[in-house]
């Protein structure tokens, strides 16, 4: 078949179809801002600029940002009392009618801000018409943007207290589990199960408070910009961050609109934990195969396969680490739409939406399913200890005990490469070796060599603060245990 072509407005609709039905082929888009225009936008453009399928999720905020305004109206008499009251009523009612389905919101009025306000305009036309004095929708987006992620930012440090809780308990019952630790996924040294664990604990410890910084960012209230340069109104700019909980306003109208780094901060954390958790999928992932059997994840979070009767996949792991490479993604998209702008708001910037709420979405649905898998998880304490017994994973064991007898370290080192050749050589373990096999090599081996194979003996020889000995692991865990209470009160104090 011979190419004719795309048909743009054919794709354009396809893109439409969640959206309303448009009747007239033109749409009349310009009921609120196109007094200058001889012709009216076109169905292409209209379809191509809208966007309320993003931006609908902003409702709530938006709503609450204009409640917000009218009340800061009311103050600079540019509403009257009972004119803000009817405006504050339609505008509450506009929000259940969203949440009840009620109301169609249709995208030839552009996004939901216009939605919002076409509708308000229905209910009480005369003062309704006034609720957009002395603000514009440059600094109504980023208000409403600033709200939203801030929510997020409560509910994912929520869940990430959760789960760090979780592993805390995790930890608290396994000090005593001992399994391999991992150098280049080699055998390197013997370490408690917990303080595995709580090397995750540590890392979403670092990607809350990375997220109580953000919050502390997107905590600027920057209604009153305008469009960029601040408004003609006396508008009580304080009384509209406390009535929307902000704990700053912002203190320059032209950074105010065109400010995204709080999306661009959300975004790298979002991006960190979607990391971590990864990491974390990939481990057990690797514990869950046949090959280690260290963990047996619960069926409901494992599938069959359509062929292989057997099998028992651990899908939503693969998934979580899977969806990582789209939120990483996000952030670079953000990154790259943002770094040529000049000042101060151009439209570029309503591409901002998309990959913050798409993250935040994936990030949260990951951290509440990874939870519930981490809770359920069945540790295989046999698997684990069966695990280690190849005892050249007491080699750096065996250099220290030869530097406690006066060895220099490297020569320490060399000696025990030899003892572990040695072994190899005659298909020997390590502790299976008889003493003059061991005195052979170097005279200052005695007998208490063979205490060193002992998973316990080799952890808790281990002296430094933050290391793997079963006292440090409880000493730390009390620690962790009380950092989380202080987390869940500062937490809980975010307004
Ligand atoms: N939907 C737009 C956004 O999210 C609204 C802002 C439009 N502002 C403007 N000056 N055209 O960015």
């Amino acid at each position: 078949m011979r190419y004719e072509g795309t048909n743009l407005s054919l794709s354009l609709k396809r893109q439409d179809m969640k959206t309303k039905k448009n009747k007239s082929s033109v749409l009349p888009h310009s009921n609120f801002v196109r007094g200058r225009f001889k012709e009216d936008i076109s169905e292409i453009t209209a379809g191509f600029t809208a966007s309320l399928d993003i931006d609908k999720r902003l409702v709530d905020f938006d709503i609450d940002g204009s409640i917000a305004h009218i009340h800061a109206l009311k103050k600079a008499a540019i509403v009257g009392e009972e004119e803000g009251k009817d405006i504050e009523k339609a505008l509450l009612r506009i929000k259940i009618e969203i949440k009840n389905g009620k109301l169609e919101l249709n995208k030839k009025y552009e996004d939901i801000h216009m939605n919002v306000e076409k509708r308000l305009t229905e209910l009480v036309p005369e003062s309704g018409a006034k609720l957009h004095t002395g603000r514009s929708r440059n600094d109504q987006v980023s208000v409403d943007f600033r709200l939203y992620v801030k929510s997020e930012i409560r509910n994912i440090a929520g869940v990430l207290i959760d789960l760090r809780t979780e592993l805390v308990k995790i930890a608290g019952h396994n000090i005593k589990t001992i399994i391999p630790g991992y150098t280049h996924f080699q055998h390197a040294q013997p370490v408690s199960l917990a303080h595995h664990i709580l090397a995750y604990y540590e890392m979403f410890l670092r990607d809350f408070k990375r997220l109580m910084n953000t919050y502390k960012n997107t905590d600027v209230m920057t209604l009153g910009s305008g469009a960029l340069a601040g408004v003609d109104f006396d508008i009580d700019r304080r009384l509209e961050a406390d009535m929307l909980g902000f704990g700053s306003i912002s203190r320059n109208s032209m950074d105010g609109v065109s400010d995204r780094d709080f999306a661009l901060e959300f975004n790298f954390t979002l991006a960190m934990i979607a990391l971590h958790l990864s990491r974390f999928c990939e481990e057990l992932i690797i514990w869950n195969s046949f090959e280690f059997g260290f963990i047996k994840l619960k069926d409901e979070f494992t599938t069959g396969s359509s062929i292989m009767p057997q099998k028992k996949n651990p899908d939503v792991l693969e998934l979580i680490r899977g969806k990582t490479g789209g939120v990483i993604s996000n952030l670079l998209s953000l990154f790259i739409m943002m770094k040529s702008l000049p000042l101060t708001y151009n439209r570029d910037m309503q591409e901002d939406k998309k990959p913050v709420i798409e993250s935040s979405d994936t990030v949260y649905n990951s951290l509440l399913i990874f939870k519930e898998i981490i809770k359920t998880l069945k540790f295989n304490k046999e698997n684990m200890r069966a695990g280690l017994k190849d005892d050249s994973i007491y080699a750096t064991d065996i250099a220290t005990y030869l530097v406690k007898k006066g060895i220099p370290f490297r020569k320490s080192h060399e000696i025990a490469g030899k003892i572990v050749s040695y072994a190899e050589n005659t298909g020997k373990m390590l502790s299976a070796m008889s003493l003059e096999e061991y005195k052979k090599i170097t005279g200052v081996i005695a007998g208490d060599i063979f205490n060193i194979f002992n998973p316990e003996t080799s952890v808790n020889s281990k002296k430094t603060t933050g290391g793997t000995a079963f006292k440090e692991i409880k000493r730390v865990l009390k620690e962790y245990e009380e950092e989380i209470e202080n987390d869940k009160i500062s937490l809980q104090a975010l307004r």
